[in-house]
């Protein structure tokens, strides 16, 4: 029976789903450190974890039933992805689960800054009874600058302009504009227009301290500022400077470059009481929606890996989409280093064993190819050994799916 072991807490949605599938699943509520990990992982084929636990080399070096680990949140440092592929274990995460929850605290953000709720609503915690209109605006007709249209901004465009705002974005990639949403061709375009400017690039190196004095300079007077991304992208001590001379007029800010590590834990920043900013502790895709469909999407796309070898939108071995076999037929799914040569010896191989290819998908990506093979018959074990045996192999899997009535 294939074992699983669930760490962090992991939606009891996720476990459910791969206990349907016929795994075994031991759950834990917290991370494990790395000596902790190499002993529970021994015996266990699927390893499920979130943030917290550390997959490293040497924890993959001493896990040999180790087929495949899913990332129960979006990123996947924590893991050490190609020594994972290198020893045949495909890694999997959540890219999209979370992005509408980050699409909404941005909406709410950019109507409760645009009509300054924020000192509203601490007046008359306070006391104080401020009914004044100065300052405060609808969304509508505003001109709503996303910078990075991907699956976030792209969200946030369709449902700022149900809203009635005007959309404009940038992107560095070629990317559709959705409905109205205008492309411009330059961010300086972009923040030339713009009454609510929002980041939602990612964080590659590159893209560290983009915006900064020359950015914030460039924006329009009055307008407001968010930052759902990344911290390190953003010079906060310079957003601060601009918020205090009224430039800036509001802000809404959830990523820091340094962000406190546990719960209760001190927060430091100087963004910390400016007028009309939201501070909020990287809960953009915190919701329980979130973790739910978290869980069931990375335990999907783990039970398909076990169950059919499909690796579509694994994060470091190359992606295949499979339907599940045919009744009846064998699938050889063969994961290996990505050298010259390597489908002709194994089909030279399944051939020697009498087998006839019904079908075949090659896929490399880097180090690492992957080639999946249904046969109308079962290979004999000497053919099996003999494609183990290839200098090249990482892993080969016998799949024999069930039908699926
Ligand atoms: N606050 C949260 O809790 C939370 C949750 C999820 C994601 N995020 C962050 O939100 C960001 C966006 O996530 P996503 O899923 O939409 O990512 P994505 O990869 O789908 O989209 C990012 C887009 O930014 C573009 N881009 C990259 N560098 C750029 C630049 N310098 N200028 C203009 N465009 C640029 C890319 O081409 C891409 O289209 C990421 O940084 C992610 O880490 C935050």
């Amino acid at each position: 029976m294939v074992k699983a072991l669930l760490l962090e807490n992991i939606h009891p949605l996720g476990r459910e789903l791969l206990m349907h599938a016929g795994v075994e699943v031991v759950t834990a509520k917290g991370a494990l450190d790395e000596d902790e990990l190499i002993e529970a992982l021994q015996g266990v084929d699927v390893l499920g974890i979130r943030s917290k636990t550390n997959l490293t080399a040497r924890v993959l070096e001493s896990a040999p039933d180790l087929l495949a680990v899913g990332a129960f949140c979006i990123g996947t440092n924590q893991i050490d992805l190609r020594a994972a592929a290198g020893r045949g274990v495909a890694a999997f995460n959540a890219p999209f689960s979370n992005t509408r929850s980050v699409v909404e605290l941005a909406l709410a953000e950019i109507i409760a800054l645009t009509r300054r709720l924020t000192e509203k609503d601490k007046a008359l915690h306070a006391g104080t009874w401020d009914k004044s209109a100065t300052g405060a605006h609808e969304v509508r007709g505003r001109t709503l600058g996303i910078v990075g249209y991907g699956n976030i901004g792209t969200q946030l465009s369709v449902l700022a302009e149900a809203l009635g705002m005007r959309v404009v974005f940038y992107d560095t990639a070629e990317k559709l504009a959705l409905g109205n949403a205008q492309r411009m061709r330059s961010l300086d375009e972009l923040l030339d227009v713009a009454d609510v400017v929002t980041l939602h690039v990612d964080g590659r190196p590159g893209n560290a301290g983009m915006f900064g004095p020359a950015q914030f300079a460039r924006m329009k007077e009055g307008s407001i500022f968010l930052n759902l991304s990344r911290g390190f992208l953003v010079d906060y001590a310079h957003l601060r400077d601009q918020i205090v001379s009224g430039r800036i007029v509001g802000a809404a800010v959830d990523v820091f470059a340094e962000e406190p590590k546990s719960q209760g834990d001190a927060f430091e920043s100087e963004l910390r009481d400016l007028p009309n900013v939201i501070l909020t502790p990287h809960v953009g895709g915190s919701t329980e929606e979130a973790q739910k469909d978290i869980g069931m999407f990375v335990a999907g796309k783990l039970r398909d890996y076990l169950e059919t070898g499909a690796t579509a939108l694994s994060v470091n071995v190359p992606a295949l989409i499979l339907d599940r076999p045919r009744d009846g037929s064998h699938r050889i799914a063969h994961l290996h280093r990505n050298v010259p040569g390597v489908l002709a010896a194994v089909n030279r191989t399944l051939a020697a064993g009498g087998a006839n290819i019904e079908s075949q998908v090659l896929s490399t990506s880097g180090d690492v190819g992957y080639v999946v093979t249904d046969l109308s018959t079962d290979l004999p074990a000497s053919e099996l050994a003999e494609l183990l045996e290839m200098e090249p192999t990482i892993r080969v899997r016998a799949l024999h799916p069930d039908s699926e009535d």
